[in-house]
């Protein structure tokens, strides 16, 4: 790190200030959740606004294996900017499409509707994003052994990203039957220590958590501040991919509540900045079975809500403690945004729906989808409205839950939009009857 640093570890709940030196993983003064501050002022004084659009854009052209082809470190100034090069651990990840889909345009009645199909990271969802800062700032402090709780996206991306350090090891605990087998054998590809338990995800964090407060563990589940400001690239590649114009709203599937916390703090970075002149209004969307901050949100941000989270298509969300809570409620609250609940028949016909246009995405990702077709039936969005939903993991990662949709196998869901696998004889003319006759 450089000697007077940029970047400090602020607590969120006492505002005591930390210096972001080592694996620290909670307020010293009060155990409360840390986030990186960033010396906004200094960053300023080093290029005036147009020009941070410019560096970025012509980063863009970046090739080989510089590390600013990275989707995350295209914007390593606002990112880590004490991070030295050397240290960066990329696959590159970001880049990702943004999808203009009719479908939804023409389901809400709405003028521009787009998806950011973060499944087209390297590990096919947007935890990559994450984990490119939390494991290279973990490989900067030279720590052996990084471990995390996961819903089946973050052990993929920290199991391949601990993969690509020497001297690394990884080390997963896993909700036992509840991660797809597509997510399952991804850690364990990776070479990383793949442990199961039979407990939900909220289990699996908080006996993490006692592990790591009593070995030399670094933890890179969202609690760790790192990850947050790999994950606001998410924000900023959006606003970059639409020519620096922010769209009105940009909507979030919510499970642990880190990626919302993410990009709201990514977008109030870049307003601070002037890189953009207003900031998106989020909506936060979870599955019913597991919606405390849709709770929350209803009931007036009265309490903290916290529930035991049931059974649901969407399970990467499926938790009902988030960690990151307290601080999804105050940038949702910063952009005058929301948090909203859809049912499973919502989530499945929404996923048929975008992956229909080819835009393949998993049922977390449904979930954004359709808490937008809701809010925009509702009024709260607008018609005229521009939209950005994030797609956070690729379809081919919930490939039974697909399968079970459209072949009618999913207990209680309606295949309103069914495309059905059609079995023939092993025979030309059956194939051919298929087509039709004109
Ligand atoms: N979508 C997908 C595909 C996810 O894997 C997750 C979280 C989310 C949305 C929600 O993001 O937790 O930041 O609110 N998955 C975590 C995991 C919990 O362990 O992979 P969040």
């Amino acid at each position: 790190m450089s000697r007077t640093p940029i970047s400090a570890l602020g607590c969120a709940t006492c505002g005591a200030v930390h210096p972001l030196d080592g694996p620290r993983q909670s307020c010293a003064s009060c155990g409360g959740l840390l986030e990186v501050v960033h010396d906004l002022g200094r960053i300023a004084l080093l290029r005036p606004p147009a020009a941070w659009r410019d560096l970025f854009d012509a980063r863009k052209g970046a090739r080989g294996d510089d590390p600013h082809r990275s989707g995350v470190w295209r914007y390593h100034e606002l990112v880590l900017p004490d991070l030295p090069v050397a240290d960066i651990v990329t696959m590159p990840e970001g880049n990702t499409n943004l999808y203009r889909v009719a479908a939804l345009e023409t389901l809400a009645g709405s003028r521009d509707v787009r998806v950011k199909h973060e499944g087209e990271n390297p590990t096919l969802s947007f935890k990559d994003r994450g984990m490119t800062a939390g494991v290279s700032f973990a490989r900067h402090l030279g720590v052996p052994l990084v471990a995390c709780a996961s819903t089946g996206d973050t052990s993929a991306a920290m199991a391949a990203y601990a993969a690509r350090v020497p001297g690394m090891r990884g080390l997963v605990v896993l909700p036992r039957g509840r991660v797809s087998v597509e997510q399952l054998s991804q850690p364990i590809a990776s070479g990383c220590l793949t442990v199961t338990l039979p407990a939900d995800f909220d289990t699996c964090l908080r006996l993490l958590r006692e592990v790591c407060a009593r070995r030399p563990v670094y933890l890179l589940n969202s609690v760790n501040p790192l990850r947050i400001e790999g994950q606001k690239a998410i924000a900023f590649e959006i606003v970059q991919d639409l020519g620096w114009t922010p769209p009105d709203w940009i909507v979030v599937p919510v499970g642990n509540a880190g990626n919302i916390a993410a990009i709201g703090k990514g977008l109030l970075e870049l307003e601070a900045l002037g890189i953009i002149d207003r900031v998106p209004r989020l909506l936060g969307v979870q599955a019913e079975a597991a919606a405390p901050l849709a709770r929350a949100f209803r009931e007036g941000y009265r309490e903290r809500v916290r529930v035991v989270a049931g059974e649901t298509v969407a399970t990467a969300i499926r938790i009902g403690d988030p960690v990151s809570y307290e601080r999804a409620v105050k940038v949702v609250r910063a952009t005058g945004g929301r948090f909203e609940s859809v049912g499973e028949q919502e989530i499945l016909d929404a996923k048929a729906s975008v992956d229909a246009a080819g835009v393949y995405v998993c049922p977390n990702s449904a979930t954004a989808a359709a808490g937008f077709l809701k809010a925009r039936a509702a009024g709260v969005i607008a018609a005229s409205d521009s939209v950005v939903i994030v797609a956070t993991a690729h379809g081919c990662k919930f490939s039974q839950t697909t399968i079970g949709y459209h072949t009618g196998r999913l207990a209680g869901i309606e295949p309103r939009r069914a495309n059905r696998i059609v079995e023939v004889d092993a025979d030309a003319a059956a194939i051919e009857r298929l087509i039709g006759t004109d």
